[in-house]
């Protein structure tokens, strides 16, 4: 429990989580999240490996890595409610989930030959601390996968398209892209603290931490989701995430 008080912990707060737990992706799983599809698509094959999940959530990413045959799979989330939930879901031995905020990790070395985090690491403050720790624990050649809202999202604390006077949506605005730092955004409540960072940092210090970039993308819906979800149209016109693949190169 070391440090929680140190880290904002929304998911817990009942209407954050009721909010939450009303989403797409929260109820329909890895099907419902957009940019699955493209993160799937960074992941190793995952037979007989042992993964790490940061910022787990509800467990979706666990387990699907158990179906896919992962040896075994640790699930760290900051949020009771959030595990409480993912533990109710499986009663898989093969998966644990544990308490914790990502910044009080402490693996030992050559413990996972993946690491993931999807959508969770926007939420923390020292990238490079993570970096740091996520090496450590990966076996050398073990891979990183990670995702995040995209910095060209989360460079404002708006967070919303600029609008016409119908209502009709002009542009998504882009400012103060180079001033990393917090940013107090209205997401399903009020000051919800993101980090922004700029794309080069998000690579370059992966590649200080020892890490080889092996893929990046900035996925878009696909045709099949724009058929059933109309609305999704406008997530063409910017990036809204942003997914790197990473592997630990054999030497520093
Ligand atoms: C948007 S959800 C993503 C959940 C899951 N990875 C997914 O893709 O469905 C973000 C999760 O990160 C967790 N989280 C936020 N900050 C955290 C931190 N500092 N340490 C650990 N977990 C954190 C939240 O509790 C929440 O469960």
């Amino acid at each position: 429990m070391k440090g929680h008080s140190m880290k904002q912990n929304k998911y817990d707060e009942p209407e954050f989580f009721a909010k939450y737990s009303k989403m797409g992706r929260s109820v329909g799983g890895l099907d419902e999240a957009q940019e699955w599809h493209a993160f799937r698509a960074l992941l190793p094959d995952l037979r007989s490996k042992r993964l790490l999940d940061l910022g787990c959530g509800f467990g979706w990413h666990c387990r699907y890595a158990r179906q896919q045959q992962a040896r075994s799979v640790v699930g760290v989330d900051l949020s009771e409610k959030m595990l409480v939930r993912a533990r109710a879901t499986t009663n898989d031995p093969g998966i644990e989930y544990r308490r914790s905020a990502i910044e009080d990790i402490d693996f030992p070395g050559d413990e996972f030959e993946v690491v993931i985090s999807s959508l969770t690491l926007h939420y923390v403050e020292r990238f490079d601390l993570v970096c740091q720790k996520v090496y450590r624990c990966l076996a050398v050649s073990g891979a990183f996968a990670l995702s995040v809202e995209h910095p060209m999202f989360t460079a404002l604390a708006a967070q919303q398209w600029c609008c016409g006077l119908k209502g009709d949506r002009l542009h998504w605005p882009v400012d103060q892209y180079q001033q990393e730092g917090p940013r107090h955004t209205r997401w399903l409540a009020d000051n919800v603290v993101k980090y922004h960072r700029t794309v080069a940092t998000y690579v370059n210090t992966l590649i200080d931490s020892g890490f080889r970039i092996s893929k990046l993308l900035e996925p878009e819906p696909t045709p099949e989701m724009l058929v059933e979800q109309p609305d999704l149209k406008d997530d063409c016109r910017r990036p809204t995430f942003l997914l790197i693949a990473a592997v630990k190169a054999p030497t520093r």
